[in-house]
């Protein structure tokens, strides 16, 4: 990050998190005991190869997938080894997602959209309508607030996106590929409101990344191979973004065989 931001208490704990998957009737082990820890106002880049496990990571993370072994902690709860109502709970409660092709819902607009992670938590109706209206323009799309996602375009989409992810301030953010999907202009806007907004919120972020660009902007740069961090890139100097970081990212993903 560029400037200095106070980093606070563990927001995500997962220790020794194993995932199988049954290939036909060979059981394949994605995540084979893999440990990872981010605090408060931190932002974690998660890079590696298609198939590596980065989405299955980030689904077992949001208990959406259930873990083999290990456990995994969010904002202090357990996210594992819980019954599935318990992990649904704790997701809505405490992790904002955002997915590479948007996943915004194609019937309701942009206010309904972003409004819905409140709504899910019974808030208040005047507290919410205010809250929307405020993240809607965070976002800079306050003139397209009644618009459906099939008038936006995809930048814009996944901007929507990140408003619905963070209105309702969870610790924990959760955002597979945000970038995946857009031009670069739009990539970078879509960069710079994550980061101010986490920022401004303390959220802890993990965020699934095949641009080294993207990912320097992280506080922390995790390479997953072989079902675990393999290896781990930290800004020389803590909290700058040095302008040859770059040039070690792409020496890191040469070596792993990124
Ligand atoms: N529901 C599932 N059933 C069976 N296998 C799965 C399932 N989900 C993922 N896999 C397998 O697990 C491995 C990891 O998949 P994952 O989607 O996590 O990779 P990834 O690192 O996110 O890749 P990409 O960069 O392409 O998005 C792959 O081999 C994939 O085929
Ligand atoms: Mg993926």
């Amino acid at each position: 990050m560029t400037d200095s931001v106070a980093i606070g208490e563990t927001r995500l704990a997962v220790r020794g998190l194993q995932k199988d998957y049954a290939l036909g009737a060979e059981p394949v082990r994605v995540l084979t005991g893999l440990d990872l820890s981010v605090r408060a106002g931190e932002m974690v880049a998660i890079m590696g190869p298609s198939g590596a496990g980065k989405t299955t990571l980030l689904n077992c993370i949001a208990g959406l997938d259930e873990v083999d072994a290990g456990e995994i902690e969010v904002a202090g709860q357990a996210m594992s080894g819980i019954a599935e109502n318990r992990r649904t709970h704790v997701r809505r409660e405490a992790i904002g997602m955002v997915f590479q092709f948007f996943n915004l819902i194609p019937t309701l607009n942009v206010r309904e959209n972003v409004a819905l992670p409140l709504q899910i938590l019974r808030r208040r109706s005047s507290e919410t309508a205010e809250r929307v209206a405020a993240m809607i323009d965070r976002v800079g799309l306050a003139r397209r607030a009644e618009h459906f996602p099939f008038q936006l375009s995809g930048g814009e989409m996944q901007l929507v996106s990140i408003a619905r992810a963070l209105v309702h301030e969870p610790p924990l953010l959760l955002a597979d590929e945000p970038t995946g999907n857009v031009n670069p202009a739009a990539g970078r806007r879509i960069m710079d409101l994550l980061i101010s907004l986490t920022r401004e919120q303390g959220t802890a972020v993990v965020m699934v990344t095949h641009s080294p660009e993207h990912a320097a902007w992280a506080d922390r740069i995790c390479f997953l191979k072989d079902g675990v961090i393999a290896n781990e890139f930290r800004h020389p100097e803590s909290g700058r973004h040095q302008a040859d970081d770059l040039k070690h990212i792409y020496e890191r993903l040469l070596d792993l065989e990124i």
